[in-house]
């Protein structure tokens, strides 16, 4: 039986831009770590044009088998089953990984959550491995448009641990666990693409 496939409209319109950006930091073969994967869009298609990658995608126990559908229907040979990962559990899955993608991820998580991804791969990325971080964020403070203020504001009204991250409160956290802020690219749609390399 093939599952089902969710789709998300955000991921249809981000995946190539983002593919444009990580394939600059992904260009050695090697096995990416894909943290909060949801509907496995990006997967299939980040692993269908690195074909070099092995793509390990993770997520959540309950969200982990949602991009099945999509892994299914693709049957490429470089991408992983998806395994179960909450960046907040103290054993993960996997302990050696090359390198790591994680998007839409670090304003649904609480920061404590935030502070744990970072953590955790500072434990199991290579030195020198690079961590690509894509989503909304504020700088000192300062949202980069109305758009993200009225969704950080939603957020926090629906959960009080949700919100925007600020790159001020990024930066001292990566330099807690030593992670260096390699890229900042501008996205569609008023998003970023962080770029950290473990130091
Ligand atoms: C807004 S969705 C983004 C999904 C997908 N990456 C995308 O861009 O469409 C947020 C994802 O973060 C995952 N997530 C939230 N908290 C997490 C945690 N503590 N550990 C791992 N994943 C988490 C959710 O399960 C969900 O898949």
């Amino acid at each position: 039986m093939v599952s089902e496939k969710p789709f998300s409209q955000a991921c249809e319109n981000n995946k190539q831009p983002i593919l444009e950006c990580i394939r600059d930091a992904f260009t050695a073969p090697g096995t990416i770590l894909e943290i909060g994967t949801g509907t496995g869009q990006h997967a299939v298609h980040f692993a269908a044009a690195m074909p070099y990658l092995t793509w390990q995608p993770s997520d959540r126990p309950a969200a982990s088998q949602l991009c099945l559908g999509w892994i299914e229907e693709a049957a490429l040979p470089n991408i992983l089953p998806p395994v179960e990962l909450d960046v907040s559990s103290a054993s993960w899955p996997v302990d050696h990984i090359d390198g790591a993608y994680s998007a839409n991820t670090a304003h649904i998580m609480a920061w404590e959550e935030v502070e744990a991804m970072f953590a955790g791969l500072g434990n199991r990325l290579a030195t020198g491995g690079l961590f690509c971080l894509y989503g909304p964020f504020s700088y000192s403070g300062a949202y980069t448009s109305d758009s993200n203020r009225q969704f950080d504001h939603y957020l926090r009204g629906k959960a009080q641990h949700m919100g925007i991250r600020d790159l001020d409160d990024l930066l001292a956290l990566a330099e807690r666990v030593r992670f260096g802020l390699e890229n900042d690219y501008a996205m569609p749609a008023n998003n970023r693409l962080l770029v950290w390399r473990k130091l």
